[in-house]
């Protein structure tokens, strides 16, 4: 059973038993990226943020800081005092910020096609332009830029149905939305000197092809976070758990299986 609810103004949808695990999304995406996880045996919490899928956007300027205050109330509405916190590329961000602020509240970390650092002067700049090309003309222009790199050329000549599904998806997105996103991501501070005091066990997994956040980004997180386990899925690009739910699950199944609530 799903329940569609509305916690700390977000669109949010539990559904499954078992060990919970908050899916946080990438940009500019929505929960519905993480459908081919629902059948992983686990309680999933899946917030739209704000301006994406089904939540309303919030207002004024927005830090990575409020996203994660808005996913620790919706913890705090489903009554889970410890999840798994995974988050794929800006959630990843996100996930990386919850473990900085609130790491009593993780029992495991999983960080997907995403990074640690801060954005460079050149990337920070570029997002304020992505911004203002989005207030004059609308999110076109990101979507089409961005699609291409979401999934491999590959699959979005095979499996032209769910690269549609994915388009829909990042067509979903508001410009209030992807704007405050876009802020919120250059603002973001560095999570490289967090990396060696993550105390819970950590996935980290990228799409072999991902050119957003490749796999030498994985590795370098994987190399700094204690006993952290790094996967690489084949034949994946930014979107690796979308492109490859099978082998995706199955990491993630097997990450599940050794991860304890802490105390
Ligand atoms: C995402 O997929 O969330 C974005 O590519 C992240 C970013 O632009 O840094």
């Amino acid at each position: 059973m799903t329940i569609e609810t509305k916690i700390a103004g977000l669109h949010t949808r539990i559904a499954g038993d078992g060990p919970p695990v908050v899916w946080i999304h990438g940009f500019p995406l929505s929960s519905r990226i993480f459908d081919g996880q629902l059948s992983i045996p686990a309680r999933h919490i899946l917030p739209d943020l704000p301006g994406f899928g089904a939540s309303p956007a919030g207002e004024g300027v927005v830090t990575i800081d409020d996203y994660t205050a808005a996913v620790l109330q919706i913890l705090d509405a489903a009554g889970v005092h410890q999840a798994v916190v995974a988050g794929i590329s800006m959630g990843g961000y996100i996930a990386l910020a919850l473990a900085r602020t609130a790491m009593e509240r993780l029992c495991g970390l999983v960080l997907i096609d995403t990074r640690e650092t801060a954005d460079t002067p050149e990337a920070k700049a570029k997002r304020y332009v992505t911004a203002d090309e989005v207030r004059q003309g609308g999110t076109a222009g990101v979507v089409e830029s961005m699609f291409p790199k979401m999934l491999t050329q590959k699959t979005r000549t095979s499996d032209p149905e769910n690269s549609e599904r994915l388009r829909r998806i990042m067509e979903s997105a508001s410009p209030e939305g992807v704007i405050a996103a876009s802020g919120a991501m250059a603002e973001r501070k560095s999570s490289e000197e967090l990396l060696p005091s993550i105390e819970v066990p950590t996935l980290v997994v990228v799409g072999a092809e991902d050119a957003i956040t490749p796999p030498s980004d994985a590795e370098r997180m994987r190399a700094a976070i204690p006993g952290a386990e790094l996967a690489i899925i084949e034949n994946a690009a930014h979107l690796s758990n979308f492109e490859r739910p099978a082998e995706f699950n199955e990491i993630m199944q097997r990450f599940l299986d050794r991860t304890e609530p802490r105390r």
